[in-house]
């Protein structure tokens, strides 16, 4: 076993609270969703992957586990894999048993999440090179191990690609492209559209786990920039925004008020949001137009018996 920990690309404290300033200081206040995962925000996402109405991690996991021997084959046995927003790395297991992997390289944002998925890998995979990267995707990452002449395979389970907009999805994607190279290939989760009650209760738990995920980012901001947000006055707000594509999650407030982050203040009006995330839905067709405009070839899409979710099999144009 070999255990490697990096971190890359983290703006820390201070770009926390950058963003936070100009995110509050929007029209429509907004967040990036990349703040949800702080310790307690990786655990609560990990309660809502085994959730009975969070269907897309059950999905990913069935479609996956019956199209193993495909989808590492397509990988590539012994390649190099990179893992964006690995997290607890859950189906990354059926992956690494079945393409064995030269290296595995899994990048979180939240070095809780990786330090403590990688040091159950290491003990489940005594024999996996692991080398861990906690940094942040949105911005460039210098992966100096991510080279040399062994095939590179990047793996971006999750349908994390849906948080972003369909413009940084495609930025995104341009820079995998550059990162796999001319023989690279990428593995991409995505959740398909569907009804929209199906979504609706997804992101809508009847125990109320993501709506504590969601109220966690302003505890966060009440804990590490020194907020005053009182939780009892915001709720989650959840919803299928059609003509976009997209559930979008907000916290709204239920008073109007007034909130001091550090020495910023912001005014709310009752019932005015703040935005905290999108997950955008993809037709197939939709997904592989993307992915061309970004330079890869859509080789194969997988999907499981309900047709809930996709996983696509990209190739380097
Ligand atoms: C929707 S969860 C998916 C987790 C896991 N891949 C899965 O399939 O269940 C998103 C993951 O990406 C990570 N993440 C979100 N934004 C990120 C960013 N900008 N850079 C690096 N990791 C990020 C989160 O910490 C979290 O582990």
């Amino acid at each position: 076993m070999a255990r490697d920990h990096r971190s890359r690309g983290h703006a820390g404290l201070a770009g926390f609270r950058q963003d936070v300033i100009a995110g509050l200081s929007l029209p429509q206040k907004a967040l990036p969703p990349k703040y949800f995962y702080d310790a307690a925000g990786s655990r609560l996402f990990e309660r809502i992957c085994r959730l009975r109405e969070y269907y897309l991690t059950r999905a990913e996991l069935a479609l996956t586990r019956a199209h193993i021997g495909a989808i590492a084959r397509f990988a590539g046995k012994g390649s190099i894999l990179l893992e964006y927003g690995s997290g607890e790395s859950l189906k990354t297991r059926l992956l690494l048993h079945a393409m064995r992997p030269a290296v595995y390289m899994p990048v979180d944002i939240s070095g809780e999440a990786l330090r403590r998925a990688a040091a159950k890998l290491s003990r489940e995979f005594p024999d996996l090179r692991i080398a861990a990267v906690a940094g942040d995707f949105s911005r460039p990452l210098e992966l100096p191990g991510f080279r040399g002449r062994d095939r590179r395979v990047v793996y971006f389970p999750g349908s994390t690609i849906g948080n972003l907009s369909p413009g940084e999805a495609q930025a995104f994607l341009k820079m995998t492209r550059g990162q796999v190279g001319p023989r690279g290939a990428m593995l991409v989760g995505v959740d398909l559209k569907k009804d929209a009650g199906v979504l609706h209760a997804a992101y809508n738990d009847s125990r109320g786990v993501t709506a504590a995920f969601n109220l966690n980012l302003l505890e966060r901001i009440n804990r590490e920039l020194g907020g005053d947000f009182d939780l009892r006055r915001f709720a989650h707000y959840a919803f299928y925004n059609a003509p976009l594509g997209r559930i979008e999650m907000h916290l709204v407030s239920l008073a109007a008020q007034s909130v001091n982050v550090g020495q910023h203040r912001f005014g709310f009006a009752a019932g005015e949001s703040i935005h905290t995330e999108n997950s955008c839905k993809y037709s197939i067709a939709e997904f592989q137009a993307l992915a061309a405009q970004a330079g890869f070839r859509g080789a194969k899409v997988w999907t499981d018996r309900r047709g809930l979710f996709s996983l696509h099999g990209l190739i380097a144009d």
